[in-house]
C-alpha cells in the first residue's frame, strides 16, 4: 500500500472521494444499495486514500430532501420526483441542493462509522455558528481515537444551504480547529475568497484544504421560468466545473499558500488527476463525474467500476518524473514514525 502523508494527514494513497458522492460509506441498513452510487458496489472502498462522508450537522436535517430511507415501493414516483428537485444533470455536470440533508453527527458515528472501519475516512462537518463546529468536534474526539480517521473536514463553503460562512469563519477558526484532536481540513468556494481563506486557515493550524466546493449555479424550466431546484440556487459540479477547480488550486500555488491541497472538480480520468497534480495538488478526489450516471446510466456502472479501478490503479504506480509535480507539501513533510491506519 503507497501510503502518503499530507502534512499530518494520513491517506492510503493519493485518491479520496469527495464528500456526499458515497454518503456515510455504507449504505442504509436494510435497504441494499440506498444512500450510495451503485458504481460504489463495484469498487472496494477500502482501497481509497481515504473516504469523505456526507457533511454531518449537530442535529439531523432534511434540508431540502429528506433523510426517510423507508420507501414502499409505490411511493418511488414521488420520490423520484421529489430527488429531481435537489439533483439534476445539466450540460457537462449537475446542480445539486440537498443542503446538508444528513441523519446528524451522533446517529452517524453509531450507525455507519462501526461499519466502514476497513475504510480511511474523513468525515465532513457543517454549521452555522462556531459553537456548532466545537460541538461537532468535541463529538468525534469522544467517539473516534487520534489516528482512527484521516481528518475532519470542515464545510465552510456550501453553496445551497443559503448561509453566509464568511462571519463564522474566525471563530471556526479560532475555536474549533484547536479543540480538534484530529488534522482539520477547510473546504474551500470558489465563489469566495479562497486564498484569503486559505492564509486564514494557515495561520489557524488547519492541516490541508480541499478546493473546490460546488459553484453556486441556477437552472430555470425554459417554459415556466421555474427553477429546476426547490432550493431556486444550487452548487454545480462535474466536467463543467474542471477548468474552474484547476484555476483555484494553481491561484492558490501562485498566491504562495503551501498548505496540501486535495483537488476535487469534474475528475473522471487518471489524465485529470494527473492535470490537478501539475496545477499544485497534494491529492485528487473523486466526485460526482465518477459516481453520478443517469438512471439508464447506471445499467453501466460494473465499467464505471472498472475504470474506478484502473485510475486506482494507475495512482498507487505513479511516480512523478518531475520533482515537485505535487502541489508543495508532500516532499517537506517525513513522518516516518507514525503508526499505520
Ligand atoms: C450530490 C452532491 C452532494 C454534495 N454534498 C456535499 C456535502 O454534503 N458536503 C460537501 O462538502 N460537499 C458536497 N458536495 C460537493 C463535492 O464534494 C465536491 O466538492 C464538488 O462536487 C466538486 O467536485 P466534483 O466536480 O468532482 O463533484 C456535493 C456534491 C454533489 C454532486
Amino acid at each position: 500500500m503507497s501510503e502518503v502523508w499530507l502534512g499530518d494527514i494520513r491517506l492510503r494513497n493519493r485518491l479520496v472521494t469527495s464528500s456526499s458522492l458515497l454518503g456515510y460509506g455504507a449504505s442504509d441498513p436494510g435497504l441494499v444499495p440506498y444512500g450510495m452510487s451503485p458504481i460504489s458496489r463495484f469498487v472496494s472502498l477500502e482501497r481509497f486514500g481515504a473516504v469523505t462522508t456526507r457533511t454531518l450537522t449537530v442535529q439531523p436535517r432534511d434540508g431540502h430532501f429528506t433523510n426517510r430511507t423507508d420507501w414502499p415501493l409505490r411511493a418511488l414516483p414521488a420520490l423520484l420526483r421529489s430527488y429531481a428537485t435537489v439533483l439534476r444533470s445539466v450540460d457537462g455536470g449537475w446542480i445539486n441542493a440537498f443542503g446538508w440533508c444528513n441523519v446528524g453527527i451522533e446517529a452517524y458515528l453509531r450507525d455507519y462509522y462501526p461499519r466502514t472501519r476497513g475504510q480511511n475516512t474523513i468525515i465532513s462537518v457543517g454549521g452555522f455558528a462556531a459553537e456548532e463546529f466545537v460541538t461537532l468536534v468535541d463529538t468525534v474526539n469522544a467517539a473516534v481515537p487520534p489516528g482512527a480517521i484521516a481528518a475532519v473536514e470542515f464545510n465552510v463553503s456550501c453553496p445551497n444551504v443559503d448561509h453566509d460562512f464568511e462571519p463564522i469563519l474566525a471563530g471556526v477558526l479560532a475555536d474549533a480547529v484547536p479543540a480538534s484532536r484530529h488534522p482539520v481540513i477547510l473546504k474551500l468556494s470558489p465563489d469566495r475568497d479562497y486564498v484569503g481563506h486559505a492564509r486564514r486557515a494557515a495561520a489557524a493550524g488547519v492541516s490541508a484544504l480541499t478546493a473546490i466546493n460546488t459553484v453556486r449555479a441556477l437552472r430555470l424550466d425554459p417554459r415556466t421560468g421555474q427553477p429546476w431546484l426547490a432550493n431556486r440556487y444550487g452548487g454545480l459540479s462535474g466536467r463543467a466545473v474542471k477548468p474552474i477547480g484547476l484555476r483555484v488550486v494553481a491561484e492558490l500555488r501562485d498566491a504562495g499558500i503551501t498548505l496540501p491541497v486535495i483537488a476535487t472538480g469534474g475528475i473522471r480520468t487518471f489524465d485529470d488527476c494527473r492535470e490537478y497534480f501539475w496545477a499544485g495538488a497534494d491529492a485528487v478526489s473523486l466526485g460526482s463525474a465518477s459516481w453520478l450516471a443517469s438512471y439508464p446510466g447506471y445499467a453501466l456502472a460494473p465499467l464505471w467500476g472498472w475504470q474506478i479501478r484502473s485510475i486506482l490503479r494507475k495512482i498507487e504506480a505513479y511516480r512523478p518524473r518531475v520533482s515537485g509535480e505535487y502541489g508543495y507539501s508532500s516532499q517537506r513533510h517525513s513522518h516516518a514514525a507514525k503508526p499505520p491506519v
